[in-house]
Parts: structure tokens; C-alpha cells; sequence
């Protein structure tokens, strides 16, 4: 419970590297998670120093190419989003914003902040996750058991993380550095390092539902 209560998106990070055998400790954890007949389903890439540099100045070079995400970007949320999802997608960029001091209509701001999604944060190890084609919705849920363990394991180590989807806009750069076979599809990176604890972006926390939005409890006296 406390690694779950511990656990928050971290988006900015330490100048501090990150061991290999700390990072394997937490992988092989990772690989723990459950999985509907043990498919293990996921892939993962992982990134650092030199060649964590080399595929950032890829990404900086398809972001002059192609602004606004790179030919044929899966969505990363539904299209019309529904209440009660829409309020609380807004809530948490208005919490987000705030807490660096950025107005509503700063957009400029606000695309500043977003495009560090492209740069880990800062981070220096990146995570990248793929799954085989073949993969239905149940075995996609099980590699986000396997993203959350992951996360919680770097939790306990004294190491912070944020999932990212943003990448999904840069799939083709993404697929193309790391080699990732046709016949995967690439999901979401995952920035991982020592959190900054003086940034103020690290310091807020985000806001959940509570249970009787979200649980249908029948049979309880
Ligand atoms: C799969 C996944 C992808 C996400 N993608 C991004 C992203 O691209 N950029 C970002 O800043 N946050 C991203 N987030 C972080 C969410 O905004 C965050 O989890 C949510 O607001 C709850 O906040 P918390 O993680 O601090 O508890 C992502 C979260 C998940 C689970």
C-alpha cells in the first residue's frame, strides 16, 4: 500500500544515473505480474546514455518534420470523450498547470511543458513497451499489470516514473531506433529516474473518484 500511495507521475528528474543492476532488480520484479495464461505478453526497450541521446535528437528531428505527431499516431483518448472521464481529463491538466504557475490560456506554456514528454523529463533511462499484433484487449491489460509493477518496484527503490502515451505520436521513430518488428505494435514509454524533489511539478498530487463513483457493492450489510 505504501508503494501505491508513493507512487505518482514524476516529470522532472535528477541528473543522476541510474545502475543497471538496480534497473534489472526492478524488471525482474516486474516480471512477476500476472497474466492470463502466463502469456507474458509485454516487450520491453530500454535506453540510456549514449544511445538514449542519440534516439532523442531522432525525436527532435521528426518533431521539426511533423509537429503535431508523426503519420497515422493511434489516439491516445477517445475521440468524444464522455463525462465523467472528460471533467476529470480536464481537472488533472488544471491541476498540472497550476502548480507550475501556468495560466489557462498560456498555450505556448502549456506545448513548452508538453513537448518534455519528448525528452523523458529529464529522465535518464527511457522504457518503451510493444506487443505482438496478435494480442486481444485481455493480454494489452495485462501489460499494463505489468507497467504498474514495474512502477511500484522503482517506487520502493527510491526511483520515480511516468507512463507516457505522448510517444505514441512519435511510433514510427520510436519502432524504427529500437527495432521493434512489424508485427508489434508499440504502446506507451515510461521516463524512470531519481525524482527531483525541489520542482514544483513534482509537487502536487492528482485527485481520485471516490469509491461509490467507481464500486457496485451488492450483498453488503
Ligand atoms: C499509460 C499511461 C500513459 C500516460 N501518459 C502520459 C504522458 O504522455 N505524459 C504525461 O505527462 N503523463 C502521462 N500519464 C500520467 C497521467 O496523467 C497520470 O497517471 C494521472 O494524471 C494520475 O496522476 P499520478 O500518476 O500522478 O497519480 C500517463 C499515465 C498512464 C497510466
Amino acid at each position: 500500500m505504501s508503494a501505491i500511495k508513493d507512487r505518482f507521475s514524476v516529470r522532472a528528474f535528477l541528473d543522476k544515473p541510474v545502475p543497471k543492476s538496480l534497473l534489472e532488480d526492478i524488471l525482474k520484479m516486474a516480471q512477476q505480474s500476472p497474466s492470463g495464461g502466463n502469456l507474458q505478453p509485454w516487450h520491453v526497450y530500454v535506453t540510456a546514455g549514449a544511445d538514449r541521446a542519440a534516439f532523442l535528437e531522432k525525436v527532435q528531428a521528426s518533431i521539426k518534420a511533423a509537429p503535431m505527431g508523426e503519420p497515422d499516431s493511434p489516439d491516445i483518448y477517445p475521440p468524444k470523450l464522455k463525462e465523467p472521464y472528460k471533467a476529470r481529463r480536464a481537472q488533472c491538466g488544471y491541476d498540472m498547470y497550476s502548480a507550475l504557475g501556468i495560466p489557462k490560456d498560456d498555450k505556448m506554456a502549456g506545448i513548452k511543458q508538453v513537448m518534455k514528454n519528448f525528452e523523458f523529463f529529464g529522465a535518464p533511462i527511457g522504457i518503451f513497451f510493444a506487443i505482438d499484433k496478435t494480442m486481444g484487449r485481455p493480454q494489452w491489460s495485462h501489460m499494463g499489470m505489468y507497467i504498474q509493477s514495474l512502477m511500484l518496484a522503482a517506487v520502493e527503490r527510491g526511483l520515480g516514473t511516468c507512463p507516457q502515451e505522448a510517444w505514441m505520436l512519435r511510433h514510427q521513430t520510436v519502432r524504427e531506433h529500437f527495432e521493434i518488428p512489424q508485427e508489434m505494435d508499440v504502446y506507451c514509454g515510461l521516463a524512470l529516474g531519481y525524482p527531483d524533489p525541489d520542482h514544483p511539478i513534482n509537487n502536487y498530487r492528482t485527485q481520485r473518484a471516490s469509491l461509490d463513483e467507481v464500486v457496485t457493492f451488492r450483498g453488503f450489510k
